[in-house]
């Protein structure tokens, strides 16, 4: 006859649980993916402790997450929408790329990022089409001591007037609202293009329904992409905001700071202008002490 037992009493307890899954990936080769995989599993069981987590919220929990795989293709990449709004995009963003005082801030890539976007030269009108109010913008590239950054390639891209970037709409022919500009030998560049305007993310899925759940708004404030890359320079990803924007204190996915928010006053004729100025830090330089 088998001696009596509490229920359960044949499971370890939650705490040597933990022990036992630390335990076991103890033996991971890579020491930079046994730091990482162990960090996460002792914050993932702390979590589920401390908000004692039933069995049907962790099922509901994996039904998220496939819904949210099931929702992501070629054009939409709703796991990079899920960590934008968790805001932990934007806080790797901030670990990493707080270097150099003086440089250019980074914020979010997002999910609209085209690569080999149609190279056009200076003065060009890249909005190709899209619609909005016409809009010039002009600036330079530089690293923090005034150093030009001469034929830096810079990739920009915005939603158009209507929200929408060219990749959420169907049946157009060519890229609208963007394009990659080289800047001149000074560092200079200037194109023309469509006002950026405030923009709900993609908010029909998963993440959505999150946003929802939460009592949350999928709105980010106008802005205008920019990637900047030179030789000998640190990549640089970020965005220039309009001030005013009625967003500003509530981006969906937390990528405004103070320094990218610019003033983009209207011109006698009707048109906008904004002026950039892009500070790059230079490649290899020492990191500040991180937060
Ligand atoms: C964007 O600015 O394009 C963006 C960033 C994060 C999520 C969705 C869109
Ligand atoms: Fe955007």
């Amino acid at each position: 006859m088998n001696p009596p037992t509490t229920p359960a009493a044949h499971l370890p307890p939650p705490h040597d649980i933990t022990r036992a899954v630390l335990e076991r990936l103890a033996a991971t080769p890579d020491p930079r993916l046994r730091q990482v995989m162990s960090s996460l599993v002792a914050h993932l069981h702390a979590f589920a402790r401390d908000v004692q987590l039933t069995e049907a919220e962790w099922f509901a929990g994996i039904e998220f997450l496939t819904r949210t795989g099931h929702a992501t293709n070629e054009w939409r990449q709703e796991f990079i929408l899920l960590s934008d709004t968790l805001g932990l995009s934007m806080l790797t963003v901030a670990l990493n790329h707080d270097r150099t005082p003086g440089c250019t801030e980074a914020t979010v890539f997002g999910p609209f990022h085209v690569e080999g976007a149609p190279e056009l030269p200076l003065g060009a009108d890249v909005a190709q089409g899209a619609q909005g109010v016409p809009c010039t913008v002009s600036g330079t590239v530089r690293g923090a001591d005034g150093t030009p950054v001469g034929q830096a390639v810079i990739d920009v891209w915005q939603a158009d007037a209507e929200g929408l970037y060219d990749v959420q709409r169907d049946g157009l022919e060519q890229h609208q609202a963007r394009a990659v500009l080289r800047a001149d030998a000074q560092g200079r560049f200037h194109f023309r293009t469509v006002l950026p305007v405030p923009y709900a993310i993609p908010d029909d899925g998963p993440v959505g329904d999150l946003l929802k759940a939460t009592g949350r708004h999928p709105w980010r404030p106008a802005h205008l992409h920019f990637r900047v890359q030179a030789p000998g320079w640190r990549t640089l990803i970020t965005h220039v905001f309009r001030q005013g924007d009625p967003y500003l204190d509530s981006d969906a996915v937390f990528g405004v700071r103070p320094s990218l928010v610019a003033d983009w006053p209207q011109q006698p004729d009707g048109s906008h202008a904004v002026a950039v100025d892009i500070v790059l830090d230079r490649e290899g330089s020492p990191p500040e002490v991180l937060r």
